[in-house]
């Protein structure tokens, strides 16, 4: 449904946007999550057609989003970072002004209207100001409008920024609803948003995609396993030969201490059981046997901090 291939986008010598390609598969739910900077919008606003790329190519439902932008449009929903809304216009008003533009006639329009208030929630503001609602309502109100022409494509940029917790929840869930009936690639720095709301997940940082897959997927490969921890006692080196010699055991660190031995074990599979039928096969005595996960917030955190460093630290 949505594929990009190789695109690059310079503002000047400021290279936003760095020979990414990925693709969004037709009913997937996409999370684009990358710290702040990370050129999350820069790609959303060249796959929504509201501008150019410097290199490469992408293609949304089909359509080529440089040749075809009018296509691009008929069948793309987007939410920008920053929705921009009349104050002074009522809710009913603004969703037609906005239907009218799209060229839907009177009663196309109305139809539409009933239909984007259901499914966002906005029946008790529907004859409100704009100006008197809640960022929550506001934000909505951008998702009844890119709703509005019944796109296949739905592209939300940060949709839950600078709501409350309990907005935020909302947003999540009506989301999740509209994963249903639409395609969805949504934009992120919040490692818990994309996993609350998304099947897989594309991770960009200083413009270059870094990871991509589901959760799971993204977990095992990033960390490269799961960590056990075991204290047997039993001779260090034999301790230590005995468990290399396990399936799957990637790497082994071991510690003595006081007639125990401390073992420290990178491994894809979980170990516990081989380990538990050792230390009674050996004799070994075991005292500790604990499984770490490694998370994928450790990882996301980690970028996010050598970003943060990078803006702080000026390069000599
Ligand atoms: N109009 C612009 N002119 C110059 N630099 C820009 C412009 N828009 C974004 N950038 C830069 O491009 C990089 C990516 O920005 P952006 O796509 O907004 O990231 P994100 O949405 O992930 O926070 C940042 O370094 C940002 O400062
Ligand atoms: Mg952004």
């Amino acid at each position: 449904m949505i594929e990009v291939k190789n695109l690059s986008k310079f503002y000047g010598h400021v290279r936003a946007v760095d020979n990414i390609s990925f693709t969004v598969a037709e009913g997937d739910v996409v999370g684009f999550l990358g710290p702040n900077g990370a050129g999350k919008t820069t790609t959303i606003r060249i796959l929504t057609c509201y501008q150019p790329a410097t290199s490469g190519s992408a293609t949304v439902a089909g359509h080529d989003v440089f040749k075809e932008s009018l296509k691009v449009r008929t069948e793309v929903g987007y939410l920008p970072e920053n929705v921009p809304l009349y104050p002074e216009m009522r809710t009913r008003e603004y969703l037609r002004f906005r239907g009218k533009l799209r060229g839907l006639d009177r009663p196309e329009r109305e139809a539409a209207i009933a239909r984007v208030t259901e499914r966002c929630w906005l029946g008790d503001v529907i004859d409100r100001p704009i100006g008197q609602l809640s960022k929550g309502y506001r934000q909505r109100i951008g998702l009844a409008d890119a709703l509005l022409h019944n796109p296949r494509v739905l592209i939300l940029d940060e949709p839950t920024v600078g709501l409350d917790p309990a907005q935020i929840r909302e947003t999540r869930a009506l989301i999740r609803e509209l994963a249903n009936e639409h395609t969805v690639m949504l934009s992120s720095h919040n490692l818990a948003e994309v996993e609350a709301t998304c099947r897989k997940l594309v991770i960009i940082n200083r413009g270059a995609i870094v990871a991509a897959g589901t959760p799971d997927e993204l977990r095992q490969r990033i960390t490269g396993g799961s960590k056990l921890i075991a204290e047997l006692r039993g001779p260090n080196e034999q301790v230590a030969a005995g468990i290399r010699e396990l399936n799957g055991v990637s790497d082994v660190h071991t510690e003595a201490r006081e007639g125990w031995t401390r073992v420290t074990i990178t491994s894809a599979k979980d170990l516990r059981e081989s380990i538990y039928t050792m230390s009674t096969q050996k004799g070994w005595p075991l005292r500790e046997l604990r499984r770490e996960v490694a998370t994928l917030e450790d990882f996301f955190v980690k970028i996010v901090a050598a970003a943060r460093e990078e803006t702080v630290t000026p390069k000599v």
